[in-house]
């Protein structure tokens, strides 16, 4: 779809209509006087850039007024882009409502749990499920689709921006009115829901539908299932939303393909990408890196995850930077070499786009320390030079256009349902961070050179031979049983500590943990032994646990121990266990291992399903590879994860870009610091 936005559309500034990977940025025009613009267009082709978003904060320049429409500037825009040979992702520009709005309907702004109103000055200060936003919001999509439908720089559209970014949870009236209504539908009779919710405890019964609330600020821990709850409705208002401008789209512009940018990073978990994935023609992402340690562990997790959430085909990054943000407590520059190889990485996890915030650097508003293509310095600067010479790397990368990720041996599964559960208060413990646990598993898969795929419960689990699911916490019947049956059918699972424990009403399994998973383990555990902040526990492999142990049973005869814990109040007692099913096997690792420690066991894990690396021994660690495959062939994306140089692994194919380095000591190719070489191999 991606491949061919462009294609379709007969951009590209030589009119060439073969599939090429999108490149480009946000472009905010309106910041800019119009001289400014022709130098941008001129700048992009000469940067290669093809494809750009543009009116995304633009709602209040578009519509002056609530019956004053100025669309002259955006005509203007659209056909200078259009004579440049760039196509447009067009926003529908709803993301920041107007002050004419705010002022005249002081009721579409969001209110927090205790009770705040959120008020506009900044941008995303409205309710998700306001049905007055809602008419105004779609009443401009419907001018801007019915003014721009046969535009040629049209490419596709860019609903709202980021859903969600600021304003997933609104504890409003109108908030309040439509949860009642999303629960009636989930749950038909009051008699349900109480029996959900379990609001036989503290006396929380509801005898009427209109006693019901958001989890608003409570004297104690709000009811659990509620809040849950709450954060499933709160993910389907957004998605609610971003149909409601899709369906006007797609009435207007039915064959302009539409998108909206996902946040699949670091700590943002409001929206259920998974389940949103459905709704759009393709799937577009915003990344950004937060420096720290193995901060491209998590870029690479990040992608891969996103490719996880299209079903492994193409998606579209739609935005990351070219050096500093604004929003950290300190804005790191990127370092040469971050540039291309953060770029690229994306695309070696089915990037079919590689896009910015923002085309040029703004000189005025909070963003105006944020990087860009283009920043304050110029044309003349280094930064503009990378992403010159960024824009030729995807150019000689045309071919990768189209192509899926070829899947790995291993998968790793993340679920959006047991990462909002596993986190909520009244826990064994709060130290629990269900995202860092899934990176943890997926570090240590790096560092040995296994390549893994993350999948969501969307996906076919059976394409994978191990399958490793951290703090798999919420396990409905139907869940417990896929994965009996993928034991059975050969597969070997692995999962952790806090999994198995609750259905999807947050009701836990009784008879003892790991619950819904217990027989499948062959193991039972009475009570869980969280740690503080600090404590570890020694085991007899050598490593280390922290946060978590358990007090396992071997309930099993085929149950193996395949380490115990060597002190603490476990010691003696099974620390991670492994049953034999027919054919497969379903381990459990009982307490927090970290990277270290994971990489040590996982070799055994991997063992009974022949799971190794493909890469030489030298290679496992400072390189990762990931492969994507198509007609076009079978490309391996060779990515050196140290600051220093390595051997280019020898893993055959030509050598499309990377490998500039001088060569190494032998003689033969190398990859510079930070440097990604893509290989060719012919089409399987
Ligand atoms: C994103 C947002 C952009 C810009 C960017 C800065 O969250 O979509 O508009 O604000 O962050 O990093």
């Amino acid at each position: 779809m991606i491949s061919t936005l462009l294609s379709r559309h007969g951009r590209g500034a030589d009119g060439d209509p073969a599939p090429r990977l999108a490149y480009g940025a946000d472009y905010n025009p309106e910041q800019w006087s119009r001289e400014v613009w022709e130098e941008d267009v001129r700048l992009m082709r000469e940067a290669g850039v093809n494809t750009v978003s543009v009116g995304i904060f633009s709602w209040a320049r578009l519509q002056p007024g609530p019956d004053v429409w100025d669309f002259a500037w955006l005509d203007e825009v659209m056909e200078l882009l259009h004579g440049g040979g760039i196509g447009v992702d067009l926003a529908t520009a709803t993301a920041s409502p107007p002050p004419w709005l705010t002022t005249a309907h002081p009721e579409i702004l969001p209110v927090t749990a205790r009770g705040e109103t959120v008020w506009p000055g900044a941008r995303q200060h409205w309710r998700p499920t306001s049905p007055v936003f809602r008419e105004h919001a779609l009443r401009l999509v419907r001018e801007l689709a019915t003014r721009y439908a046969d535009h040629p720089a049209l490419v596709a559209w860019h609903v709202n921006n980021e859903l969600g970014c600021h304003n997933v949870y609104d504890y409003s009236d109108d908030a309040a009115r439509a949860f009642r209504e999303w629960l009636r539908v989930r749950y038909t009779t009051l008699d349900a829901l109480n029996h959900a919710w379990g609001t036989a405890f503290w006396s929380q019964r509801y005898s009427d539908w209109e006693q019901i609330l958001p989890p608003r600020l409570a004297a104690s821990h709000p009811n659990p299932t509620q809040q849950l709850d709450f954060k499933r409705f709160s993910s389907d208002a957004l998605k609610d939303h971003l149909r409601a401008e899709r369906e006007v789209l797609r009435e207007i512009t039915p064959d302009i393909p539409v998108t909206t940018n996902f946040m699949v990073m670091g700590g943002t978990k409001g929206m259920n990408y998974p389940d949103w994935a459905q709704e759009i023609d393709f799937v577009s992402n915003d990344h950004y890196v937060v420096p720290g340690a193995r901060d491209r562990d998590e870029l690479s997790f990040s992608a891969n995850l996103t490719s996880g959430i299209a079903g492994g085909r193409p998606w579209f990054l739609m935005e990351h930077s070219t050096s500093a943000v604004n929003w950290q407590p300190v804005n790191l520059a990127k370092r040469p070499g971050d540039l291309a190889r953060d770029s690229l990485l994306h695309v070696a996890h089915g990037a079919d786009a590689v896009c910015f915030f923002q085309w040029r650097q703004s000189a005025a508003g909070a963003e105006k320390y944020h990087s860009a293509m283009l920043p304050h310095a110029g044309a003349d600067s280094d930064l503009f030079r990378a992403v010159t010479a960024l824009g030729a790397t995807l150019g000689r990368l045309a071919q990768v256009a189209g192509t899926e990720r070829e899947p790995a041996r291993v998968g790793i599964l993340f679920d959006w349902e047991s990462w909002w559960a596993s986190e909520q208060d009244s826990h064994p413990t709060s130290l629990l961070d269900y995202r860092r646990e899934a990176l943890d598993w997926y570090s240590a898969l790096l560092d040995l050179g296994v390549r893994a795929d993350l999948v969501t419960t969307r996906a076919d689990l059976h394409r994978h031979q191990v399958l490793v699911a951290p703090v798999l916490h919420v396990v409905p019947a139907e869940l417990a049983k896929e994965l009996t049956r993928f034991t059975e059918r050969g597969g070997h699972l692995v999962t952790t500590y806090f999994s198995g424990v609750v259905d999807e009403n947050d009701h836990v399994w009784l008879g003892g943990y790991p619950g819904a998973l217990r027989d499948l383990l062959g193991i039972r555990i009475e009570e869980f032994g969280p740690l503080l902040d600090g404590d570890t526990v020694e085991l007899d492999d050598a490593s280390t646990g922290s946060l978590w142990t358990d007090r396992i049973d071997v309930t099993a005869p085929e149950t193996e121990v395949l380490v115990r814990y060597r002190t603490g109040v476990h010691a003696g007692r099974p620390a991670v266990t492994r049953r034999p099913t027919g054919g497969g096997s379903a381990a459990y690792v009982s307490t927090r291992l970290g990277v270290e420690g994971l990489r040590a066991l996982l070799p055994r894990l991997l063992a009974p399903a022949g799971v190794d690396s493909e890469l030489p021994p030298s290679a496992r660690g400072p390189v990762e590879l990931t492969v994507r495959s198509g007609a076009a062939g079978r490309f391996l994306f060779v990515v050196n994860r140290t600051d220093g140089t390595v051997p280019l692994p020898d893993l055959g194919g030509e050598v499309l870009v990377g490998a500039t380095a001088p060569a190494g000591a032998d003689g033969g190719p190398v990859l510079g610091p930070r440097e990604v070489a893509v290989l060719r191999q012919p089409a399987v």
